[in-house]
Parts: C-alpha cells; sequence; structure tokens
C-alpha cells in the first residue's frame, strides 16, 4: 500500500492545520523510509517518537480552536482523536524488537487513519471555523 500523499483536495483552507497536516504526511515518509531502508529498530522507534508527539500537538490545535470556536461536534472530534493515540501507542508497544512487517502494517494504519480523518472528520468542522474567520 502506497502512503498518503499530500494532494491540494486534503487542504482545509486553515492554514496552520494545512501545514501540520502536510508535515505529519511528510513524517509518515521518513517512516516508511526509516522501515524500507532497513535502518533498525531504534531507527524506526526515534521517527515514530517523533510522530506521534507532533501528532498529539497537532490535535491539541485543533482542540484549541473547538473550544474557541464553540465547534458543536468537538467531542465527538475528539474522542476521534484519543482512540487514535490509545490504538496507535498500543500498536507501538507490540512492535518491540525489529519486526518490519509490523512496522509496515503500523505504517499503514498510520496512513489510512490520517487520510481518512482529514477527509472526513476534519473537513467537518473546515467550513465551520472558516465561517468564524479562521483562515
Ligand atoms: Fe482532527
Amino acid at each position: 500500500m502506497e502512503i498518503v500523499a499530500w494532494s491540494d483536495s486534503l487542504s482545509l483552507g486553515i492554514s496552520k492545520v494545512d501545514e501540520q497536516h502536510k508535515r505529519l504526511i511528510q513524517m509518515m515518509e521518513e517512516l516508511d523510509e526509516a522501515i524500507r531502508k532497513n535502518q533498525g529498530a531504534d531507527a524506526v522507534e526515534d521517527v515514530l517518537t517523533n510522530l506521534f508527539n507532533y501528532a498529539q500537538a497537532h490535535f491539541a490545535v485543533e482542540e484549541e480552536l473547538f473550544r474557541k470556536h464553540k465547534y458543536p461536534e468537538m467531542a465527538l472530534h475528539e474522542l476521534e482523536h484519543q482512540r487514535f493515540i490509545a490504538k496507535a501507542f498500543a500498536f507501538k508497544e507490540r512492535l518491540g524488537s525489529n519486526k518490519p512487517g509490523l512496522a509496515l502494517e503500523l505504517l499503514n494504519f498510520l496512513s489510512s487513519w490520517v487520510l481518512n480523518h482529514i477527509e472526513l472528520t476534519d473537513k467537518r468542522y473546515a467550513k465551520y471555523l472558516r465561517d468564524c474567520g479562521v483562515s
């Protein structure tokens, strides 16, 4: 499976969020490279740690915007973030020693989650926040 690539169709028209989504996708490319070039378990773990930290910081930015602008669907959206974090960390725990197959499975999970989340969940708030004047 190819990992998600950035395209303008993923743009929400909110510059800070779009930049963060691009960086997340870039970090998945780095993870892909670490796995495929057999850079070892430590390298994979480092990239994953950075990626998860970045994802959590990004979710916090989105959630702050929801609160600031009283986004009506914020509870549901935040639940989706929390579920993702729990699943991603559980997956990372299972990685243990160097298992490229499992690391690729994790990458596929991250990639399809991010794509679906932007397309289906983030796009639901994009218009609302733009109408609130966020750009
Ligand atoms: Fe989100």
